[in-house]
């Protein structure tokens, strides 16, 4: 059957730009926590590679956009890094970063391929940590201000902007379960950097409604999340784990508002953050136009056998319990379960619940460990990702068919790039790249990738 997907359907990929730019200490690029992290403790990082060279985007980005070009991109997402166009975070801005951000845009507008733009991708400066990052509202404002740099100087080229990349992610990696700076557990801190992110995205979108004429949003890595069964304690931990990290994040940007259900539950716990007057208007009248959605795996839950201790930090963990469903189907390369219909459901989530928003899946993807092993004549032959991107597009489809307003399929990533405390142990891009010599090559999945994105389905 041909899955053929709706006129100017959005065929691209992300990146980010810690990950893919390289060159960390060239242009003027202040530090962000990842290169003070990697100088602090090299040994937290796979291999002790960290984010100096990364990919090499920042020399490259010409040959590289010609790549995306050359696998049939008609759109691409990337994020601009705070710390490079305005090192410090805050004060005058970087005219060489300015003019590299400006030439990618060009570059890609050149070659037909329209830029979608994050404002921040897990990298906040280094000094603005400093000051306690996120936790501190003044943070938040200064972020807004870079925002408006971003959209002053790029909004004439740029209608779609996303102010934060999976929110949440810095905030478990930082503050709950030790994998990001500031690698502290602190569950009222968790709380505080949550909220004032979402004041810093509502700020950054009523700066672009002054002066935008493109759309703005956000991406959510959002888990759906499944109960073990039936019965109501275990839909119960479900529906918990759905508030703390799908609903803390999704209800406020679509809705513009907090789910009583969370807010009862943090004032129990007394883990509240501070708010300020007028945030609740805030929220409201700067809601997203458009959402991006990453989705790698589900969530499976249970209910809590054991009553948490109540001398640990507070943590969601504290009202359920993961569950590791027998025979769900997994990625052996990377130890995430795959489950492609998760894609199905959390369309149908957005078209019931959240007013059937607009929305794109901005990232979705399979890492593999040791990936060379399945390069056979000069290419890698990942028919793997193949399989794993088609199941998830058929699904896709699906939803589309059925009303959803989904307008696109990126994929993580476009080439091998560095992550987050795995550098590159995990690959996903569909270009792979060598390590010492930079080349990049197309696996299988970028040929197979063109012939879908050119006839628009397959
Ligand atoms: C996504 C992030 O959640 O996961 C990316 O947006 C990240 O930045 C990707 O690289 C894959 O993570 P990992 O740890 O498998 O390399």
């Amino acid at each position: 059957m041909k899955r053929e997907f709706p006129e100017g359907f959005w065929w691209g990929s992300a990146t980010s730009s810690t990950q893919l730019e390289g060159a960390a200490s060239e242009g003027g690029k202040g530090k962000n926590i990842w290169d003070h992290w990697y100088e602090v403790e090299p040994g937290r990082f796979f291999d002790g590679v960290g984010p100096e060279q990364t990919s090499g985007f920042y020399h490259r980005y010409r040959e590289d956009i010609a790549l995306m070009k050359e696998i049939g991109h008609n759109t691409y997402r990337f994020s601009i890094s705070w710390s490079r166009l305005i090192p410090g975070g805050e004060g005058p801005v970087n005219e060489e970063a300015a003019t590299f951000y400006g030439n990618v845009i060009d570059e890609l507008l050149k070659q037909g391929i329209e830029p979608f733009v994050t404002l921040y991708h897990f990298d906040m400066p280094k000094e603005m940590q400093d000051q306690g990052g996120f936790e501190n509202r003044r943070v938040a404002e200064a972020f807004a201000r870079y925002a408006k740099v971003c959209f002053e100087r790029y909004g004439d080229r740029v209608k779609k902007w996303f102010t934060f990349n999976e929110p949440i992610v810095p905030v478990e990696g930082g503050y709950l379960y030790d994998f990001h700076y500031p690698n502290i557990v602190d569950g009222k801190k968790a709380s505080q950097v949550a909220y004032h992110t979402m004041i810093a995205s509502a700020l950054a979108i009523s700066e672009y409604r002054k002066v935008g004429d493109g759309k703005i949003g956000i991406i959510l890595n959002l888990t759906p999340s499944y109960p073990r069964s039936e019965h109501p304690a275990d839909v119960k931990a479900s529906n918990i784990a759905d508030l703390f990290f799908n609903r803390s994040f999704l209800d406020p940007s679509v809705l513009g508002e907090y789910p009583q259900e969370l807010i009862d539950l943090l004032v129990a716990h007394d883990h509240l953050p501070a708010v300020r007057e007028g945030d609740r208007d805030l929220l409201k009248q700067n809601t997203i136009d458009l959402l991006g959605v990453n989705y790698y795996q589900p969530r499976r839950v249970k209910a809590k056998e054991h009553l948490p201790n109540p001398e640990a930090p507070f943590m969601p963990e504290w009202f359920f319990d993961h569950y590791e469903m027998p025979g769900r189907k997994m990625n052996p390369y990377r130890g995430w379960e795959i489950y492609e219909k998760g894609i199905y459901d959390i369309m149908m989530n957005l078209k019931e619940n959240y007013g059937n928003i607009e929305s794109f899946v901005s990232e979705n993807g399979m890492g593999v460990q040791d990936e060379g092993r399945f390069e056979q004549d000069g290419m890698i032959h990942d028919d793997y990702r193949i399989d794993f991107i088609k199941g998830h597009l058929e699904w896709l489809h699906t939803a589309i068919e059925e009303g959803c307003q989904a307008k696109g399929y990126h994929l993580w990533t476009f080439m091998d790039n560095w992550s987050w405390m795995n550098a590159y142990k995990n690959r996903y891009g569909f270009y792979q790249v060598d390590l010492d010599t930079m080349e990049r090559k197309p696996k299988k999945s970028a040929h197979w990738f063109k012939e879908v994105s050119t006839q628009n389905g397959f």
